[in-house]
């Protein structure tokens, strides 16, 4: 088997570039280790930058996003009972927009099968090789049969926990991490949303965001601990914090009950290789970087590489020469330090640090009271909340 361009991983990174590479004339093949129904059923991320719905946009895969997706114009800041709201549109001109990566996953899988393009689910023992040289490639078995992939170039989209970034000989990369001291319960909910735009709440008992899917499905976190036991928290238990958490002085915008349909926990992490390649082989998406999800940057830092990598691969294919695959790693990642920082910021200014002596507190409410009362602080929290501009070297 030979291709152009072998994609390890069919979540949105791996799949957008396959699209983007299709439009571009440039063959692909993707290989996905889950089956179809589960990568479609995965619920993650919800917000889409502005610039994510664009690129989705304007390459034929955004018609469902525009009929079910939510545009919003702002978001509350919720702390000391009291709610404030951050006109991202006023401030910036642009919106974001709820609408659920799997579903993201859903429209991209489709636009892929519908011209034919090759993707595989269910592959095993996926393994790179001689990224190093001019003629890498891919192993896998697929329907119990070893295959081996030709490419001119692997991209490694194979998330966190994918093979791609551990095949890269130790010394060539440099890890950045902190690994925070909470991780995110996280509820899908058959339930109206506590309010028409996202709620992030500060409070003593821990940071809480109501978000949703729909106007009648609601998303909800609560800050727990990175070992909390699922078990321990019983609806109820979740619904009484979640009231405690969201409880504002006026009685506004209250979280709505209903049946829970699906509950989990995500651990919190910032992470970053340098660089985003070795030889052949270019990392994107969450291979490469993870990001806590408060400032809800995870998907769309995905779609961001994305677009840097296609573009490099299109001059690159067509013999237009390696400069801009060269410049990959760079370009991406003055981005996704960009992203990071920000990320870091927001769930710094949000959460409840255990062992805190008041300090830590007095200083979140005068951060948040700050960015809520100065223009200036506000729009530096929704330029980077909208996604900041290329202009902004990001
Ligand atoms: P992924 O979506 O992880 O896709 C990688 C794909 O590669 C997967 O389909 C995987 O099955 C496949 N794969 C892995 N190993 C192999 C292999 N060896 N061979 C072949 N295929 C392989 N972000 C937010 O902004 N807000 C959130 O609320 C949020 N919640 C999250 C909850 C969870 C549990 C996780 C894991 C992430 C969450 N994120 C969230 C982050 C966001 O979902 C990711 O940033 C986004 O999925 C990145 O896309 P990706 O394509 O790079 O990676
Ligand atoms: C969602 C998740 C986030 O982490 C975030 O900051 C905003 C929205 C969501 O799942 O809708």
């Amino acid at each position: 088997m030979r291709t152009q361009v072998g994609i390890v991983g069919a979540g949105p990174a791996g799949l957008l570039l396959a699209h983007l590479l299709h439009l571009a004339g440039i063959e692909s093949v993707v290989l996905e280790s889950r089956s179809r129904a589960y990568v479609e059923e995965r619920v993650r991320a919800g917000l889409l930058e502005q610039g994510t719905v664009d690129v989705l946009t304007e390459t034929g895969v955004g018609d469902r996003l525009h009929r079910e997706g939510l545009p919003h114009s702002g978001i509350e800041l919720r702390f000391d009972g009291q709610g404030h709201r951050i006109d991202l549109q006023g401030l910036t001109g642009r919106r974001v927009t709820i609408y659920g990566q799997q579903e993201v996953v859903k429209d991209l899988i489709a636009a892929r099968l519908s011209h034919g393009g090759p993707l595989l689910f269910e592959v095993a023992d996926t393994a790179v090789h001689d990224a190093d040289t001019e003629h890498p490639s891919i192993s896998f078995l697929h329907d119990g049969q070893a295959r081996v992939l030709r490419c001119d170039v692997i991209a490694g989209c194979d998330g966190f926990h994918g093979i791609c970034r551990d095949s890269i000989p130790a010394g060539v990369l440099r890890a950045y991490e902190r690994v925070y001291p909470f991780a995110w319960l996280g509820i899908l909910a058959a339930a109206r949303p506590a309010s028409h735009e996202l709620i992030y709440a500060r409070h003593e008992r821990g940071f809480a965001l109501a978000t949703m899917r729909s106007e009648t499905l609601a998303r909800h976190y609560l800050q727990c601990r990175p070992d909390e036991d699922i078990a321990a928290w019983s609806d109820d238990r979740i619904w009484a914090e979640l009231h405690a958490r969201m409880a504002r002085r006026d009685g506004v915008a209250q979280v709505q009950e209903g049946p829970i349909l699906q509950k989990g926990i995500t651990g919190m992490r910032s992470f970053v290789v340098e660089p985003m390649r070795h030889g052949r082989l270019f990392l994107a998406g969450d291979a490469a970087h993870i990001v806590p999800p408060t400032g809800a940057k995870g998907m769309n830092l995905a779609v961001a590489d994305i677009r840097v990598l296609a573009r490099a691969l299109e001059a690159f294919c067509h013999g237009r020469g390696s400069a801009l695959l060269d410049a990959y790693s760079t370009t991406a990642l003055a981005r996704v330090w960009k992203a990071q920082r920000f990320s870091w910021w927001m769930t710094s200014m949000l959460h409840r640090f255990d062992g805190d002596d008041g300090f830590e507190h007095r200083l979140q409410l005068a951060e948040l009271d700050y960015v809520c009362r100065s223009p200036a602080a506000s729009l530096t929290l929704a330029e980077n909340y909208v996604g900041l501009p290329l202009s902004l070297g990001a």
